[in-house]
């Protein structure tokens, strides 16, 4: 597939509540395999879905009672169209203070155009999730484009601040928790 049929694939998927349903059973089901469903028991918890298009795994996530989730876009219009749920602003300069939030989703982002710069720009995101997660918090990562680039990004300095819980470059799954 060229990249411009991956992108309308990409998009059309994203654009279907379903699959945003589905989507998030991935993580959170994933986080429970990984024995890390203790983060899930408190619905209270502060949830980031980064890259988040319009919001639709965000309206799922508050649909199952986690009223704390909230979504960050780049796209400004994507990001007006429903304040409610999204927040304009960058994976690597989240809007949020230090060691405050529980668990970060991301679907599809490090594979999109705005972000698939290079491994630096991937690492650059990383650390910056670091930064705003609480000690022992998750990040959650499904990309069905370019996992092999995080990978790359997960050298011996992001290493020194998160676990690798999971890596499957056939599922193109990554969890992460973050250490300190
Ligand atoms: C393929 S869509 C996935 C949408 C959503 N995660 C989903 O699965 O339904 C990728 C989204 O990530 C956003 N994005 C890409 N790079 C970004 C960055 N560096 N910071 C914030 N958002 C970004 C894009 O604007 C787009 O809305």
């Amino acid at each position: 597939m060229d990249f411009e049929n991956f992108k309308k694939a990409v998009d059309a998927y994203n654009t279907n509540p379903e699959n945003a349903e589905e989507l998030v059973s991935r993580h959170l089901e994933s986080i429970e395999r990984i024995g890390r469903g203790d983060i899930l028991k408190d619905q209270n918890i502060k949830i980031v879905d980064v890259g988040t298009w319009k919001g639709t795994c965000v309206q799922v996530l508050r649909n199952q009672g986690f009223n704390n989730a909230i979504g960050v876009e780049q796209n400004i219009e994507l990001a007006k169209a429903n304040p409610r749920l999204v927040i304009q602003g960058m994976a690597h300069e989240l809007p949020f203070n230090d060691k405050t939030i529980d668990l970060i989703t991301v679907t599809d982002m490090f594979s999109d155009p705005g972000c698939s710069k290079s491994p630096d720009y991937h690492k650059r995101v990383l650390i910056e999730f670091a930064r705003v997660l609480k000690k022992n918090g998750i990040v959650s990562i499904i990309d069905c484009g370019i996992p092999h680039l995080i990978q790359i990004s997960l050298d011996d300095e992001t290493r020194l601040i998160f676990n690798i819980l999971k890596n499957d470059e056939n599922l193109g799954l990554i969890i992460l928790e973050k250490i300190v």
